[in-house]
Parts: structure tokens; sequence; C-alpha cells
């Protein structure tokens, strides 16, 4: 039977992610219990017997949460997005929130390129059609990368990598970040643009950013009204970041020529009004789930908390 030092830190990992933190933990001389898929309240009321708690995105660390965990010092997030912490509860009972930035960044940008190839080239339907022995070779005309314009909204480490990979494509790459604005001198290959000029000259718009504090889109019907009717929109960001009732009409309308999803307002997305749309394409989540970037993201986070909790260290804390 395990022999249990009272004094040694206790963490509780939530969601499912590379063993390589449990792993990790457990050589850093602290106790860890792995148990994924609990309900809001299971959560609450076994959360006081931990010291720290990491999670991906299915579990949504609630103030309850955070308040019900009375012996709580850390809260790690496997991944770079941290909205589904509160982290206004986890400052005010002077929680640590530590995420993993620059983990998954590359898997994200790659997926999101399999996206734009997707839809540029009708990938899906082409395949679908073919597997069906339609032979739609007249059907599927698609259209080049090469010398359109990508207008990025965002310059994290992602819209950084993905404007990489598309200016290396021979993609015309515009940016609107305040961040990006700021140091645009060390990137005269990209233009810093205004939202308005973005929407306006984009072939391709896709978000790299983070959702809006109050939760409103960045891009509505006002602004898809000024696209041009070629546009492509891809966003792998957050769902939050185009009202989905707007993109609806837009699609169906035919006011922009497609778009592809792998976020969505209500995740899961087990039902949505975009289902069954013919020129859009949706994956579930699934940006940063190479086995790759999980190793990463698991290993950073592992790590993190045994400097954490073994020499006091704090890394990529978003809350201090
Ligand atoms: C993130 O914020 O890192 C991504 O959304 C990936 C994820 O953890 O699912």
């Amino acid at each position: 039977m395990k022999k249990l030092d009272l004094n040694m830190p206790k963490i509780l990992i939530a969601d499912s992610m590379d063993s390589i933190a449990e792993n990790l933990l457990k050589e850093g001389n602290i106790d860890v219990d792995v148990n994924i898929g609990l309900t809001p309240d299971q959560l609450i009321k076994i959360i006081k017997e931990y010291d720290g708690l990491i999670v991906r995105s299915a579990t949504k660390v609630t103030k309850e949460i955070i308040e019900a965990g009375l012996n709580l010092k850390v809260i790690g997030r496997a991944g770079a997005g941290v909205d589904n912490i509160d982290l206004v509860a986890a400052s005010n009972n002077k929680i640590i929130v530590m995420n993993t930035p620059g983990g998954n960044t590359n898997a994200t940008a790659e997926h999101t390129l399999a996206l734009l190839f997707s839809l540029i080239r009708n990938i899906p339907y082409a395949n679908y059609g073919t597997h069906k022995g339609l032979w739609e070779k007249k059907k599927f005309k698609g259209n080049e990368l090469k010398g359109k314009t990508l207008g990025i909204i965002g310059f994290g480490n992602v819209g950084r990598r993905f404007a990489e990979m598309c200016f290396s494509l021979g993609l015309n790459v515009i940016i609107y970040s305040k961040y990006f604005n700021s140091i645009k001198n060390e990137f005269l290959n990209y233009e810093s643009v205004n939202l308005d000029f973005l929407v306006k000259k984009s072939d391709i718009i896709s978000f790299h950013c983070k959702a809006n504090d109050n939760g409103n889109p960045i891009i509505t019907m006002q602004n898809i009204t000024n696209m041009k009717k070629n546009c492509l929109i891809i966003n792998t960001a957050r769902g939050n970041l185009i009202d989905e009732n707007d993109l609806k009409k837009a699609l169906q309308q035919n006011l922009i020529k497609g778009a592809a999803l792998d976020v969505f307002i209500k995740e899961p997305a087990t039902e949505n009004q975009l289902f069954g749309l013919n020129n859009i394409i949706l994956t579930p989540h699934i940006a940063a789930s190479t086995s790759e970037a999980q190793i990463i993201v698991a290993e950073m986070i592992g790590k993190q908390f045994c400097n954490y909790f073994n020499k006091n260290e704090v890394s990529n804390a978003v809350n201090l």
C-alpha cells in the first residue's frame, strides 16, 4: 500500500492529458490523483483535499470550485487559453494560475493551414464524392494561395507561426493587432492594418487572438458585409470571436465563399446551427491535438508544478 507523507503536496489532474505530467509529479515527490470527467458538484466536494489542480479545456474552473479549494495554491492549464478558469476568483483567493504558452503553437498553426488548404481546394467535399464513385472532376476547381491576401487577427504565438508559414507560401500577410503594431518594425514582411482595412482587403481572414473580456464578437454582420465575396474565414482560436448567427446568414446568402471552424460558442458542440451547411468545414477543437503538442504541454505543466512545489519557483503565471 502507498505510504503517504502528510506534508507531500497533493495534485488533482482533472482532464485527460499525456501521462508525462503525472509521472513528472510523482518523480518530484508530489502525490497525484488523476480523476477525469468529474461533474462540477463532484469537483466542489473533493477539491479541498488538493494543493494544486491541473486541467485542459474540458473542466470549467468556476468561482465556486475555486472557493471550495481551501488548500489550493496553484491551478495549471496544459494549453494556452485560460478562459475556462475564473482568473478573478483565483486572484482574489491568492491562487496562482499557470499555462503552457508555446507548447501547442505549431500544432494549432498547422491545423489552421490544413483547414485553409481543405477550404480552398474543396478537399472534404471532393473526398466524400470520390468515395461515392461520383468522380466530380469538373465540380471541384479550387484556387491557389499564392498571391492571396491573408488577414490575421491577433499576433500571439500562433498568429506569428501561421503568418510565417503563409508568407513562405507566397501570401501577402496583413495583421490587425495592437501588440503587432508596437513591434511591426521587427516584421517588415507583414503590414499592420486596422480592422476595417483587414476586413475589406483580405481573401482569407484567420483569428489568432483572445476572446474579448465581455465575450462580444469581433466579427459581426456589419463587418461581413464589407468582406470580399470570395472571402474565407478560419477560426481556430475561440468560438465567440465571430457571431455564429451572422456567420450562418453570410454562408447561406453567399456573402462570403466559405468558413472553417475548430472552435464554437458552446463546446462540446454536439448541436449547432452551422451543422449541415455546404460551405463550412468543422472540426471538434482539435487544432492543438497532436501527440507532439500534448506531450510538450503535459511536460511543461508537470515541470512547472514540480518547480513550484519543490523550489517555490513560479513560471508562466497569468494572474500575478
Ligand atoms: C489552447 O488554448 O491551448 C487550445 O485551445 C488547445 C486546447 O487545450 O484544447
